[in-house]
């Protein structure tokens, strides 16, 4: 049987095959809806019957044919080519052509680990120890959420996550939005490394209009980096909070999609496309920079770039990323 992906595309982590993946919003994947996935180099196909999501193998064991490609019918996935019905196991339970044949054992498409959580579809490749990564903001009915995204980048997950947790560019890549080119300088600030994953503290950052009233002040972020792919951050202006959480896809080594949610107990009022646009422009903002990186895997030997004090969670993620043997979009 022909592979249905280049054998060098695939995923070998064991850190990454299992781990949750985000693959779409859950309003974007409706009942009776079906919709194709590459993630770590796999593809898949994700579809939701009238209960429940479903996430597996791309592939009917007929002909090869992309179910993908099929529809949703009765709670069964049926193969656009001749129409074999596979039940919610992935058995095929239907063979048209022959109506009285009971259709082969080996007729099951291989089947994958997917759950519901923040608002997200999450899967698995492999068997991961815990739930999807979930922030507590995410179930505290103070705050509200704003689904952002997802954006799509010709870039490894791993260039999308640094940019993310890059402090320096604020103020010229989103000079006027997030920082201000008159105000570059970054004072030192703390990050640690443990089990857990990566904390940067005390990031001191000028921004425009932090606060709404059009004067310029510094704002202090917290990075939290909770899984290769998966970080947040937090702006500290109490008694108002704003989160950020970042989910990357990695659909193969040099492309992904980021997903990002907005969790913020104030500014209820705020329109929401208000908000998603603003994260629209700021991405827009970054995606050319991010694209142009070369090289375009993530280099985790730091004397490959140059780096400075203003790096350094940069610094602590290319480090915790060699520690957990992290291959996949690195170099
Ligand atoms: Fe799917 Fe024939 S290829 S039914
Ligand atoms: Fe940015």
């Amino acid at each position: 049987m022909q592979s249905d992906s280049s054998p060098t595309d695939v995923s070998p982590d064991p850190v990454l095959v299992h781990d949750w993946h985000p693959a779409f919003y859950s309003k974007d994947l409706p009942a009776g809806t079906a919709r194709p996935l590459d993630l770590l180099g796999k593809k898949l196909v994700i579809w939701r019957d009238d209960n429940k999501v479903h996430a597996w193998r791309d592939l009917c064991l007929h002909r090869g044919t992309q179910l993908s490609l099929g529809k949703v019918s009765r709670c069964r996935l049926v193969c656009p080519y001749h129409g074999w019905e596979y039940d919610h196991e992935g058995r095929c339970v239907k063979i048209p052509a022959h109506p009285e044949q009971t259709p082969p054992e080996k007729a099951r498409v291989e089947t994958y680990r997917v759950e519901e959580a923040g608002g997200l579809i999450w899967v698995s490749l492999g068997y991961p120890p815990a739930g999807p990564p979930v922030l507590p903001e995410f179930e505290d009915s103070s705050f509200r959420l704003v689904p952002c995204g997802p954006y799509e980048f010709n870039a490894s997950a791993p260039r999308v996550v640094e940019n993310f947790l890059d402090v320096a560019h604020l103020a010229f890549v989103h000079n006027g939005l997030l920082g201000d080119s008159e105000h570059p300088e970054l004072p030192d600030y703390q990050v640690q490394t443990d089990e857990s994953g990566i904390s940067a503290t005390d990031i001191s950052i000028f921004q425009p209009d932090p606060d709404g009233t059009g004067k310029g002040s510094r704002v202090t972020y917290t990075y939290r980096v909770t899984r290769p792919f998966h970080t947040y951050l937090e702006k500290n202006t109490a008694p108002d909070r704003f989160v950020l959480f970042l989910g990357v896809c990695p659909h193969n080594k040099y492309r992904s999609s980021s997903f990002m949610i907005i969790g913020m107990n104030y500014g209820h009022d705020i329109p929401l496309k208000q908000l998603q646009d603003f994260q629209d422009r700021i991405v827009a903002q970054d995606k050319p920079i991010v694209e142009s990186q070369r090289p375009e895997l993530l280099p985790l030997d730091l004397a490959e770039e140059l780096h400075l004090r203003s790096d350094r969670t940069a610094m602590a993620y290319r480090k915790w990323l060699r520690a957990l043997g992290l291959q996949f979009g690195t170099a």
